[in-house]
């Protein structure tokens, strides 16, 4: 209070005291500002005490300045300090209250264990066309993929410019001397690395198959990659029959599609095999009816077969007055497409988890 008679009169101690609780008692940053303006505002107790100072004698008026200040620099310091106090309480709240907790959305056993994915549904086909085989007394074997021209054509009875080289739209490597090198265009030049090896150690018959990536200048499509996976057979035994090798492809895709399903052996010509002949299915996407996968004609074709030719023999060193055999390669992407009616080969690399985890 300041009286009239210039004495000033006015609780500064107090003043300070009473600032200080109610600073305290703020309990949000809102009611500390309404606090602030009380205290220390224009229309403050303090601010008219420091306006009524000039009405003391001097001597007073410099003490009760002195004291003024020390309260509201006080005072001051305690909003700020109680400020930070509640602006940092305020934040923890508001995060509290915007938390999103996973742990009541997300199944534990999905947040502990990373999910777990499986083989491609083309490396699953390959694996159980080996153990097919397998059972059936044959062994597995594996080639490079770069090979050289004489594996891919000349030794598979294929000599330079031989129009049977347009089948294989071949991506080249190496266009050279001494020797162009290649992305294997087939498994058929495993059949070459395997009966050099068995005459070389003296290892004949061979009953084997030979499973690998395949290399051609392909567009995509329905049922066409450019990289794509065969298994390539050989026996070379005494006495094989072409009997022999319809037989073993009866076993075989009736052990990987069960029984039941329609397949034909229609004539056809491989350099390195005589007479050949090209295996088909009944196209499992129409039943036979004709659609988009086999451009309209029903069938599906799996790969080709055959007799070893003679030639092939020659080449190797190998008395086919002794020695037959038979030969076939199979496209492993085309049977796992047949057997799951996947209209479109391409979906086997597309990466679309909801294609691939459905096998
Ligand atoms: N290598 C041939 C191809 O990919 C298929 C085949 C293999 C034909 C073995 C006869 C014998 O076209």
């Amino acid at each position: 209070m300041v009286t009239e008679n210039a004495e000033i009169d006015i609780d500064i101690e107090g003043m300070g005291e009473d600032g200080a609780r109610s600073i305290a008692g703020a309990s949000s940053t809102d009611a500390l500002a309404a606090v602030e303006t009380e205290l220390l505002g224009k229309r403050s107790a303090l601010t008219r005490a420091h306006r009524a100072l000039g009405r003391l004698q001097p001597d007073a008026r410099k003490e009760a300045g002195r004291r003024l200040n020390e309260v509201r620099a006080a005072l001051e310091a305690k909003v700020a300090s109680r400020r930070a106090e509640l602006d940092h309480s305020e934040r923890a709240d508001a995060l509290k209250a915007d938390r999103l907790d996973l742990t009541e959305v997300i199944p534990s056993a999905v947040l502990s264990a990373p999910a777990r994915g499986h083989l491609h549904l083309v490396t699953q086909a390959r694996a159980e066309l080996e153990d097919v085989f397998v059972g059936m007394g044959f062994t597995v074997a594996e080639g490079p993929e770069a090979e050289s021209d004489w594996y891919n054509f000349e030794a598979l009875n294929m000599p330079p410019a031989h129009p049977a080289r347009g089948m294989y739209d071949t991506l080249y490597l190496d266009v050279g001397e001494p020797e162009t090198v290649l992305l294997r265009t087939h498994t058929s030049p495993v059949q070459i690395h395997l009966m050099e090896e068995a005459v070389a150690n003296n290892t004949l018959p061979i009953h084997a198959v030979m499973p690998g990536k395949c290399f051609r200048q392909d567009t995509p499509d329905a049922r066409h990659l450019p990289v794509f996976t065969q298994i390539e057979g050989l026996v070379i035994d005494r006495d094989i029959t072409f009997g022999d090798l319809a037989g073993t492809i009866q076993v075989f895709t009736e052990a990987y599609f069960g029984a039941g399903m329609q397949s034909r052996l229609r004539p056809a010509y491989f350099p390195f095999t005589e007479p050949s002949a090209e295996l088909e299915i009944t196209c499992t996407i129409c039943l036979g009816e004709g659609c988009r996968t086999c451009s309209h004609t029903g069938w599906i074709e799996l790969g080709g077969c055959g007799m070893v030719d003679p030639a092939v023999f020659a080449a190797l060193g190998i008395d086919s007055a002794v020695w037959s055999g038979f030969a076939f390669g199979f496209g492993i992407d085309r049977l796992a497409q047949m057997r799951h009616a996947v209209p479109d080969m391409r979906s086997f690399l597309e990466n679309d988890i909801r294609f691939l985890s459905q096998f």
